[in-house]
């Protein structure tokens, strides 16, 4: 009767597998929390912000009810799986986002995916309403990020190790001579 209740080896060794995670996961949770807690740093900064004239209130609210959260992210809405458009008024003008919206196969630097004439699937956004475009614009203009944010065209202040190495890693021999840094061209003009 009892070799019915017991565990066999191989389930015992199973089960203290699973339990060793469970305990691992509730020590990690505890401590994270514990240090975040003390701690009078945020965990992660905040780089990107917002700041929003009217114009751009209504547009946040244009952006959500037209389906473009079906491919974008803004302000955590939308999808995680298309191109996220948090910061993207650091990197692009007012003026470029809304003849994007209006006419994107002249305005963006490589074919679009998307974007353009039917029968790309965000065909449509050329021809919604003008004033809604330009409120778009206005949002999407106000969606800033801070240097050193993902979505920041430059890259974190000071020399980074991180950087450098994925340099070596990734960079092909003699990249230099086709791209620029961006990190020394801004050393130059300082
Ligand atoms: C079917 C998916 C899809 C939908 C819907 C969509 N987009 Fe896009 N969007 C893309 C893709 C993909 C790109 C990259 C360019 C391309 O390949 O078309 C892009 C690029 C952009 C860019 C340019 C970003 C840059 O850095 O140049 C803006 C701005 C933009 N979309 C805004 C919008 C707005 C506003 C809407 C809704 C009115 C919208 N998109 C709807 C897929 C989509």
């Amino acid at each position: 009767m009892s070799s019915k209740n017991s565990m066999k080896q191989g389930e015992k060794v199973l089960f203290g597998i699973f339990g060793a995670f469970i305990v691992a996961a509730i020590i990690g949770y505890v401590v994270l929390e514990f240090v975040r807690m003390n701690s009078d740093k945020p965990l992660f900064e905040v780089k990107t912000s917002y700041e929003f004239t009217e114009e751009g209130r209504r547009g946040s609210k244009i952006f959500r009810e037209s389906g473009c959260t079906a491919c974008h992210r803004a302000m955590r809405n939308g999808t995680n799986m298309g191109l996220s458009l948090d910061g993207l008024g650091s990197k692009r003008s007012y003026e470029y986002i809304y003849s994007f919206l209006k006419k994107p196969e002249e305005t963006y630097a490589a074919a679009t995916i998307d974007h353009g004439m039917r029968p790309k699937e965000a065909a449509y956004v050329p021809e919604m309403d003008d004033v809604d475009l330009r409120a778009i614009a206005a949002f999407l203009f106000g969606l800033k990020a801070e240097q050193g944010a993902a979505s920041s065209p430059m890259p974190p202040e000071g020399k980074s190790q991180f950087i450098d190495n994925m340099l070596k890693a990734v960079a092909p021999e003699g990249w230099k001579d086709k791209y620029q840094d961006v990190r020394e061209s801004k050393d130059a003009e300082e």
